[in-house]
């Protein structure tokens, strides 16, 4: 069985206009990457496939899109100020930086680092990327580049609550971007200084929070069974007392097999009152909730928080494949689920001459009404067959001869390379169907 490697993945990706160094031409920014044309349609689908599944299939979930810039005591009261911090350490000779909690315990005990050169005092290092806004840059004046999304829900919980009449449980979700000034950033795009987060905060009565924790693990599990993840390449991880954040009362992350070994892909959190208490005392406005009986009381958080970019390396990963053929060839093939592959359809004139080219021009024009479809009339059948294997596209379309005598066309099957005779007029329900077919 095949199993990609990062090495595999960088490459296509960059081949293939999935995802760019950021400013190459520079010789590029650490750590910062671009997406490409089909590295946004990829990530647009699986934020749309997230939103479907967490806001438009729950009847008690809302959407919100808060801004980046945020008040700065948001911070203070989130307690990302105080301890959002990492311990760092510098190999004294090459200036490399470590995460103290990264190094072996010879390491830390001796102060050697991995390059066996003397390490520097341990430091701590605030995550948080800070600016300021308008002219001033006095000291107390900064504001931070949010290094979550759900500050934002949380700040936002009382105007929700009001305008959506919302009754508990209910939860609001958010996808954006955020930004943490990273130590150590590896493995491509795994952790990165600027990404983008998939959030949900599920908010409940206290009494409740442990069975819809227990609910949310489970739920969230099966949603990437979902997205043709194999359970074997999945894991939770019980974060023990002393691996809890500061806000969190039980915690656990979901992990995937990436290839360099399990790693977390999700977080999910029990953040009892904390946030909604914390938000009132240092804003001084009242964000408790009136419950039945007029009962009091700040709601307990559950929290989802995935990385959206973190998830499309997950499905990169996943995705790839190659297999040999009977003829000895190899093919490269990017097994996305149709819902979230960049095209849903490629479409094919067997010849430009001969009127094919335009027939099948028209079919591109109609299909693309309602799908992203991609149009290529260019070089052998083969050739551009395995192109868009390798870009995950999972029906391609080919207009022939036949096609002018019977209005039928070749729709080949990128997973099981059949082909199969379908009339042109059924031909946007074949697709739609093809791309909708395990929306579970
Ligand atoms: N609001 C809770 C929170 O932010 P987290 O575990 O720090 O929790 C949640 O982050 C998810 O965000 C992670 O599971 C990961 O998928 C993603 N993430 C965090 N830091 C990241 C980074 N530097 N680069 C890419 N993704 C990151």
């Amino acid at each position: 069985m095949y199993t990609a490697t990062m090495d595999a993945l960088v490459s296509l990706c960059k081949r293939r206009g999935f995802i760019y160094q950021s400013s190459e031409i520079y010789n590029g920014l650490q750590s910062v990457w671009d997406y490409g044309p089909l590295g946004i349609e990829l990530k647009k689908n699986i934020q749309a496939y997230w939103w479907k599944h967490m806001v438009q299939f729950n009847e008690n979930i809302v959407g919100l899109d808060s801004s980046i810039f945020m008040h700065p005591k948001v911070w203070q009261a989130s307690g990302h100020v105080e301890n959002f911090v990492d311990i760092m350490v510098e190999d004294t000779v090459t200036h490399e930086r470590y995460r103290f909690d990264h190094l072996t315990s010879e390491q830390r005990s001796s102060c050697v680092s991995p390059k066996g050169n003397p390490l520097s005092k341990p430091r701590e290092f605030n995550l948080m990327f800070k600016t300021s806004m308008g002219s001033t840059t006095e000291k107390g004046h900064e504001i931070y580049l949010r290094p979550e999304t759900a500050q934002g829900i949380y700040v936002n919980f009382k105007n929700v609550v009001q305008t959506m009449r919302l009754k508990l449980p209910f939860g609001i979700a958010q996808v954006g971007k955020a930004f943490r000034n990273e130590i150590v950033t590896k493995n491509f795009i795994f952790r990165t200084c600027e990404f983008e987060q998939l959030e949900m905060q599920y908010f409940v009565h206290p009494n409740e929070a442990g069975q819809w924790y227990e609910h949310w693990k489970s739920a969230r599990l099966n949603y990437y069974k979902g997205l043709h993840i194999a359970p074997d390449n999945l894991n939770f991880h019980i974060h023990g007392a002393d691996q809890l954040a500061h806000y969190a009362q039980e915690a656990c992350d979901i992990e995937y097999k990436f290839p360099f070994g399990f790693s977390e892909l999700e977080g999910i959190h029990n953040r009892g009152d904390y946030d909604l208490k914390r938000h009132s005392e240092f804003s001084g406005k009242d964000l408790s909730y009136t419950g039945e009986d007029n009962e009091k009381f700040f709601p307990y958080i559950i929290e989802t928080s995935s990385g959206l970019t973190r998830c499309l390396l997950m499905v990169l990963c996943e995705s790839l494949d190659e297999e040999t053929l009977q003829n000895g060839e190899v093919r490269s093939v990017l097994r996305l689920p149709p819902q979230i592959a960049p095209y849903s359809a490629t479409v094919l004139p067997l010849q430009k001459k001969d009127g094919l080219a335009d027939r099948a021009k028209k079919i591109f024009h109609e299909l693309q009404k309602e799908h992203m479809v991609y149009y290529d009339q260019g070089g052998a059948i083969g050739r551009r067959y395995r192109r868009q294997d390798e870009i995950g596209t999972p029906l391609c379309i080919t207009v022939d001869y036949e096609s002018k005598e019977n209005n039928t066309v070749t729709v080949r099957d990128r997973d099981s390379m059949q082909q199969r005779r379908i009339p042109i007029p059924a031909l946007l329900d074949y697709v739609r169907n093809n791309k909708n077919k395990d929306l579970s």
